[in-house]
């Protein structure tokens, strides 16, 4: 990453990490497959990163953590998906270019003119908007973050919101929103492809990269997530399912059922109401992922999930969510029987306790 503007070849970048020209194509089979298109579709894969190099990319950041590039760059262990992100034509990246001050804007305006109409922006952050903005002043020029995102927005050929400030606002837009935080799709009229989670994993990052690189487009849900990663239900690929069904669960971190690695339902997890690939996918080379590592998932690739999944380590009892049914269906089933359905959860989870008790 930090030949930033640099010509460089893949496989010598994957070769001085330790990776053949093997491992690449075993990569590019799984990619292929984690994308739904078959692993016949690995050749197209392998050549679409061969070229991503000719696609310039400009990557903001606005109010955030940097946790998304973290996830993305982890520079202590490099993944494959993190090799091929440094390979990619970026043309400004804030947290690991060499440039600052006068010369950092310099660059972001340059890239901007030179290639205008063909970037593509990776936007990371929420954005105070209105008379909120310069809550994020940025630069030598004390620009707004607002003003900045708008110029990138306007010129790019297509945008991506990474991570759930950028895609919903995230904690910057939690109640109250002291500065008008907004995502980024509230700032430009163009369409936003939103990659939430907090962060996203690299899988799913490279991976939206990778589709747009490839096809220009790809099939949404409709909060515009991408669908090969957001189509189903952390709970309806967790590991812990068996013992939801068989009303094992876990009454208090650390207890038997803990140590057992009994179902979180009962300590606040919002797996059933959350759609993301990381049951399957996991972080950090496939090795764990929250519900892995003992705590519930706390939604955190949804909507508002600050105020709505409250409290994170109790479950929801009757409350209603949007995002229950994720298709173009969702807008027309009533409230109150996505209610139902939370109720029916909550019901299911005593129901299978008294009766494990009976036994
Ligand atoms: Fe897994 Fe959570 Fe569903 Fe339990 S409630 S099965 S821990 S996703
Ligand atoms: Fe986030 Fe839940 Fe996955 S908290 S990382 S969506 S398990």
């Amino acid at each position: 990453m930090q030949n930033l503007n640099a010509k460089k070849d893949l496989m010598q970048i994957l070769n001085e990490h330790g990776f053949s020209r093997r491992d690449f194509l075993k990569w590019s089979s799984g990619m292929a497959t984690m994308l739904g298109l078959g692993v016949t579709f690995a050749p197209n894969i392998a050549n679409a990163v061969e070229n991503a190099s000719n696609t310039p990319v400009i990557w903001l950041h606005m109010a955030e953590c940097t946790g998304c590039s973290e996830s993305l760059l982890r520079s202590d262990a490099p993944t494959i998906d993190s090799l091929i992100f440094d390979y990619l034509n970026i043309e400004y990246h804030e947290t690991v270019m060499a440039a600052s001050g006068h010369q950092a804007d310099e660059n972001l305006e340059n890239a901007i003119k030179k290639h205008a109409g063909k970037y593509v922006l990776l936007v990371e952050g929420a954005v105070p908007a209105g008379s909120s903005s310069f809550y994020l002043t940025l630069g030598s020029k004390g620009h707004t973050g607002e003003e900045i995102a708008k110029k990138a927005c306007e010129n790019a050929e297509a945008i991506l919101a990474i991570g759930t400030c950028s895609s919903f606002g995230g904690i910057q837009a939690a109640a109250p929103n002291p500065t008008n935080a907004v995502p980024i799709s509230k700032i430009t009229n163009k369409s936003v492809i939103n990659v939430p989670g907090c962060p996203p994993s690299e899988k799913n990052i490279v991976g939206s990269v990778l589709q747009l690189l490839l096809f220009g487009s790809m099939a949404l849900d409709n909060f515009n997530r991408p669908k090969w990663a957001y189509e189903h239900r952390i709970h309806d690929y967790c590991e812990r399912r068996g013992h939801f069904d068989a009303g094992e669960f876990v009454e208090s971190f650390g207890d038997e059922g803990a140590k057992k690695g009994y179902c979180l339902y009962k300590v606040g997890c919002k797996g059933p109401y959350t759609f993301n690939n990381c049951a399957k996918h996991r972080f950090n080379q496939h090795t764990n992922w929250p519900i892995g590592a003992g705590h519930g998932c706390i939604g955190c690739s949804e909507p508002d999930f600050w105020d709505s999944m409250q409290a994170f380590e109790e479950p929801l009892k009757n409350k209603s969510f949007r995002t229950f049914f994720n298709d173009a269906t969702s807008d027309k089933i009533g409230i109150g029987v996505l209610t139902l359905t939370g109720v029916a959860i909550a019901a299911h989870a005593t129901i299978s306790t008294i009766k494990k008790d009976k036994e």
